[in-house]
């Protein structure tokens, strides 16, 4: 198949979820359409975990909670899906932001009865920086929930999106009858049932009298009402609105009962972006161009615990990548040959000969070898931007805990780092270590894997901070004088960026009033 052809046929995407929404079940359904998986329906959710995706890491075996992002591909209707999973846990969102600079669009699971959650309003704030095209799937509409009007409402309002519904539900919960496959004027009914896939008849004309036939006379009667109303009230599906990220359609079902899941697949594939330009520092990357280059957006380490290695997952954004050729490594400046680079197909992993343009790769790495954010090619010089960092929310100092050990944690502290589990600040002033993390779990994560990966030991201190800044300022004397002043707050990032740690939101405002000019920023890439 020509170059562009394979590229054409690919959608990597995430999904992605407040947690309970049921993206772990939506993911199952969409792995079992695709032949990836053969258990039919009904497996528990919690076992999904272990086996749809990753159970590497044995923190995660410990808490059942999805740490690891994992990727998995399949093959439906001559497309190439490549589905990544991003972890459940709000404390592993800066997880979850890189893994959404991998991908091409995205698909949000919503519970119709909870709405919009704190999780989805954050992840989809890293999807509109990036214009990232979006479908929204309300879930669980075999339980009683929101008026799917005033749903739409929230949708628009709360993740600032304009939103179109592709289907409609009829009725809900126990009196749920199906939707009607507004895309493709079907009427989908539902037979609850975790085996059987739906019944689905053409249907184009609502106002025909079979339809009470099917689906009795008041919810017949309603879905006319309905219908007549989103067509009021909504403009025509607009594909291009939707591909340039300003138009979300949405889709109902219920992941669970394997209802709704096919028609959102179906209408997926078909409107959902293959891979697109990749801006890099130096130029506009297209997928089309033959030459080869990627960028490493995860690392993940020693997933088989027996076997002590690393895997960088590495996206690629042009060309073809094969196996046994050279490639550069434009940080190390450095020509690598990959001899086992794996593809991920659903449960198992698999060494590839080659893999194209919006395809995920991993490369196995047992030194250290990429850190988060390093560019591959097949020899020009590029540099892919998009993976910043945010501030953290939390703050703790790591100090050693086994003085025989110190050259153990050093080294285990940088690795964690470059994988991107949390972010180190040196104090500029007194030279302690901070680590940044968005949540108290990974704190846990990292004191376990030190002792258990590195064999060192550490102990975290408190520290009272509010938010980390990235400073800059066009005035250098401004930006030195700045400096000087508050010399017992000013630490480096791992890229030896100027950090201001600010000990609370009023000392932040002080400093923005006394420093008109200085910049300050809530995110390394500006
Ligand atoms: P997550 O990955 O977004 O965290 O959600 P997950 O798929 O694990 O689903 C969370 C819970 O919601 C699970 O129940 C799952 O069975 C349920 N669920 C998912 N889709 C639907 C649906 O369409 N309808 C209904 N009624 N429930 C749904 P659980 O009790 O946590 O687990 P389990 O014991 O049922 O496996």
């Amino acid at each position: 198949m020509a170059l562009i052809d394979e590229i054409k046929r690919r959608r990597t995407f995430a999904i992605i979820s407040h947690p309970d929404a049921g993206k772990t079940t939506l993911t199952e359904k969409l792995l079992l359409f695709g032949g990836a998986i053969h258990v039919a329906g009904a497996v528990k959710s919690n076992k999904i975990k272990k086996t749809a995706t990753s159970d590497w890491m044995e923190i995660e075996k410990q808490r059942g909670i999805s740490v690891a992002t994992s990727v998995m591909g399949f093959d439906y209707e001559g497309y190439k899906i490549n589905i990544l999973d991003t972890p459940g846990h709000q404390d592993f969102a800066e997880d979850t932001f890189r893994t959404l600079t991998a991908v091409d669009s995205v698909i949000i699971v919503v519970d119709i009865a909870k709405g919009v959650e704190t999780q989805t309003r954050k992840l989809m704030e890293v999807c509109r920086m990036r214009n990232t095209p979006v479908i929204i799937f309300v879930n669980k509409t075999d339980r009683n929930g929101k008026n799917p009007f005033d749903l739409l409402d929230e949708l628009e309002d709360e993740l600032k999106i304009n939103v179109r519904p592709l289907s409609w539900p009829i009725n809900q919960g126990q009196d749920f009858k199906g939707v009607y496959n507004i895309y493709k004027q079907k009427l989908d009914l539902y037979r609850p049932s975790k085996q059987v896939v739906t019944e689905s008849l053409e249907f184009e004309d609502i106002t025909s009298p079979d339809l009470e036939q099917h689906i009795g006379e008041n919810d017949a009667m309603q879905l006319r009402e309905d219908m007549e109303l989103i067509n009021g009230v909504y403009d025509a599906f607009d594909v291009d609105a939707y591909l340039s990220g300003r138009l979300a359609p949405v889709f109902f079902g219920s992941a669970l009962n394997n209802f709704g899941v096919k028609e959102l697949l179906d209408c997926f594939v078909e409107i959902a972006p293959c891979p697109r330009p990749i801006v890099s520092e130096e130029r506009e990357v297209k997928p089309e161009e033959s030459a080869f280059t990627g960028f490493i957006f995860k690392i993940h380490a020693n997933m088989d615990p027996n076997h002590r290695s690393c895997i960088a997952f590495c996206k690629i954004c042009s060309g073809k990548f094969e196996r046994n050729v050279n490639y550069k490594h434009i940080r190390h400046n450095k020509q690598m040959k990959f001899s086992s680079p794996t593809a991920f197909m659903a449960q198992r992993k698999e060494t590839v000969d080659e893999a194209f343009a919006g395809d995920i790769i991993g490369l196995p790495d047992s030194g250290g070898t990429f850190k988060i954010g390093d560019t591959l090619t097949a020899g020009e010089q590029l540099h892919f931007k998009g993976l910043p960092s945010f501030s953290p929310e939390m703050f703790k100092y790591i100090e050693n805990a086994d003085p025989m050990k110190a050259k153990q944690l050093e080294k285990g502290v940088q690795q964690l780092m470059d994988e991107g589990v949390a972010q180190l600040f040196v104090n500029q002033f007194n030279g302690r270590k901070i680590i940044g993390t968005v949540g108290q779990l990974q704190f846990e994560v990292i004191q376990y894997r030190l002792e258990h990966e590195y064999n060192a030991m550490c102990r975290w201190e408190p520290i009272s901070l509010f938010k980390a800044c990235w400073i800059e300022s066009d005035d250098n004397s401004a930006l030195e004088m700045f400096k000087k002043r508050k010399a017992q707050y000013m630490a480096k990032d791992k890229e030896g960026r100027d950090v201001f740690l600010a000990d609370s939101g009023y000392v932040l405002q002080m400093a923005q009033n006394d420093f008109p000019k200085i910049r300050f920023h809530f995110s390394s890439e500006f």
